[in-house]
Order: C-alpha cells, then sequence, then structure tokens
C-alpha cells in the first residue's frame, strides 16, 4: 500500500525506497519554532532572507513538499533557484506548484549532489534536511564518512560559494526530549545502519554526526577566513512543545513521519511502538497533556 492512500491505517503502509509522498508528509508534519511560539522556522527564514537580500543564484537543498521553496519564490529578487531532493515525487510535486519560478530541479542524495556540483551559488538554504543523506554515508563508509562528508562540505563552500554569498542549515537537536525518543526507537529497531556501528561510535553528546561535521566544517571556514567571522554562527536553540491530540497521532507521527515507516511490517513495529506508547504515557503522567520538547539548531554564516 502506498502512503499516498491518505485514507488507510497508518500502521501498514509502506514507503519503499522513497520518502514520505508530499500530500501526506504535509497531512501529519506539525509546526516547528521557537519556544515562545513567535518564530516558526520558516518566519526565521524569511527574517534570514530579508536581512541577506540578494539577487543572484540561491540553492535550496532538500525542498521536500516547497514549504520553504515557496518562501524563496515570494520574495522577488531571487532570479535563480535550484532546488534539490532524493524523492522524485517530492520534485514532482513542487514543479507543479512552482513551476518556472525554479530555474533547476536535481534529483539527488545531498552530498552526491555537493561532489559533483559546477555551479557557483549567493545563498545555500536547506531546512530539516542535511542529516537525511549523512546516514546513507555512514551506512556504505563507516566512520571514514566522517572526513569524507567533511572534505566534500569545506570544498563546497570554498568553491560553491560566491563571495559574500550567504547559508542558513537548520538541523535538529539530538539532545531535545523528541530527538531523544527517535534515536531509541531506532536503535530499538536495529534501524540505524542495522548496528553495523555502535550507539556511542555514532551520536556524541547525543549530537548525530551531522551535527558534528557541520560543527567542523565553520570551524575550518572561520578559522581559514573564508567564512566572515561577525556574521557567521551556530546557535542552539530551544524549540516549541509540540501537543499532540491523542496517543495514536503520537504515535502515527512518529513511526510514519520520524521513523519514515521504516519498521511497519517488520518484527521490530510491536517493540518501538510499545515503547514509544509508554514512554508518551510517561510524558501524559508528568505534564497533564502529550506535549514534546523539541530543539534545532541554526547554522548562519556568511562567506568573506
Ligand atoms: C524532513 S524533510 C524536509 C523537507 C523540507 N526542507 C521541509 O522543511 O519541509 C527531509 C527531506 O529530505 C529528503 N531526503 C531524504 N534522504 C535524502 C538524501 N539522501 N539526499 C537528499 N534528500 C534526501 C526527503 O525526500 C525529504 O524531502
Amino acid at each position: 500500500m502506498q502512503s499516498k492512500d491518505l485514507g488507510s491505517d497508518w500502521r501498514v503502509m509502506q514507503f519503499g525506497s522513497e520518502y514520505l509522498a508530499p500530500e501526506y508528509y504535509d497531512r501529519i508534519l506539525k509546526k516547528y519554532g521557537t519556544q515562545d511560539g513567535l518564530h516558526e522556522d520558516l518566519d526565521l527564514l524569511t527574517d534570514f532572507l530579508n536581512e541577506r537580500p540578494s539577487n543572484g543564484s540561491i540553492l535550496e537543498l532538500g525542498c521536500g513538499s516547497g514549504r520553504a521553496t515557496r518562501v524563496i519564490t515570494d520574495i522577488d529578487h531571487y532570479h535563480d533557484l535550484t532546488v534539490t531532493d532524493l524523492s522524485k515525487q517530492m520534485l514532482d510535486f513542487v514543479q507543479r506548484q512552482e513551476g518556472s519560478k525554479i530555474s533547476e530541479y536535481e534529483q539527488s542524495d545531498h552530498i552526491e549532489f555537493l561532489q559533483k556540483a559546477k555551479k557557483e551559488f549567493n545563498t545555500i538554504i536547506s531546512l530539516w534536511s542535511f542529516a537525511h543523506s549523512v546516514f546513507p554515508w555512514y551506512a556504505r563508509h563507516g566512520q571514514g564518512a566522517f572526513k569524507m562528508i567533511e572534505d566534500i562540505l569545506t570544498n563546497f563552500f570554498v568553491q560553491n560559494l560566491k563571495g559574500g554569498g550567504a547559508v542558513f542549515i537548520i538541523q535538529t537537536d539530538g539532545a531535545s526530549e523528541e530527538q531523544k525518543l527517535i534515536k531509541q526507537s531506532w536503535f530499538l529497531g536495529d534501524g540505524i545502519l542495522h548496528k553495523r556501528l555502535l550507539e556511542s561510535e555514532y551520536y556524541s553528546d547525543f549530537q548525530s554526526p551531522s551535527i558534528r561535521i557541520l560543527d567542523s566544517v565553520f570551524a575550518t571556514l572561520l578559522k581559514g577566513s573564508i567564512f566572515d567571522s561577525t556574521e557567521t554562527n551556530v546557535t542552539q536553540v530551544t524549540g516549541n512543545e509540540i501537543e499532540y491530540d491523542s496517543l495514536d497521532e503520537a504515535l502515527e507521527i512518529f513511526m510514519n513521519f520520524h521513523l519514515e515507516g521504516e519498521f511497519n511490517g517488520t518484527p521490530a513495529f510491536t517493540p518501538i511502538y510499545d515503547f514509544l506508547k509508554l514512554e508518551f504515557e510517561k510524558i501524559v503522567k508528568a505534564k497533564g497533556k502529550l506535549a514534546i520538547g523539541t530543539g534545532f539548531w541554526i547554522y548562519k554564516a556568511k562567506k568573506k
């Protein structure tokens, strides 16, 4: 059964090699933003793009269903937009909505795209997406993936980000209440790299390699005076608590959105489901409602 069959039981949805279908993604996605509830992720992106206006080329890595893409196409000073995603159905969905406002669509793994890119960009953005491409590189190359991705990303910023250009990346914070539950679920289910790496080899201080790689690349580029220290910063943001109407809603979102339906139809489904249900019940008992804390990192840079 395909995920686009919206009427079906979420427990039996299978996503295969594609990510979630865009319509289903939009339907179950919750709003992520700052703890005070004043700024959603797209507000933070809008502020960033307004602070650093550019009439040049812009790259969005991991456009998904086009939430951030629409922010860009609504700003009239961007005329040359390239969007990438590994999912063909996400790109097709965005193309149907944005059409000719986008110059190039590229179906690619992020890191492969960065490795091969020839084009130069004035602005590079990515929301909640970069980490998705780090898992498969670890699956293929083990611990060696760290240095490979670090080098590819560093070279990309040196060669493909124009002088004066800007970067805006949002990534989940592995130390948040939500991400700790997700991490435990992946390991319960053998999901991350099928135990080819121990949890302690993958995470450090709760942070996934994608965060540690970005930290290292930003530090190198600041040290080498490629990034401008006055306009480059990495910020850990405490996010809003996401409230769920029911245990079932939260279970669907965790199993099918955060865990991408990976365990549906497998023996790991029941242990993970039971684990999450128990944790959600504990949260309801402690807080009086099913509200789960989120958090994220924002990486902003300006090239000299
Ligand atoms: C959580 S969604 C974020 C989408 C969008 N940026 C947003 O904020 O709504 C993650 C996106 O990463 C894409 N993706 C998954 N694995 C990928 C990979 N290895 N390389 C590139 N994109 C990937 C998925 O298809 C999905 O569109």
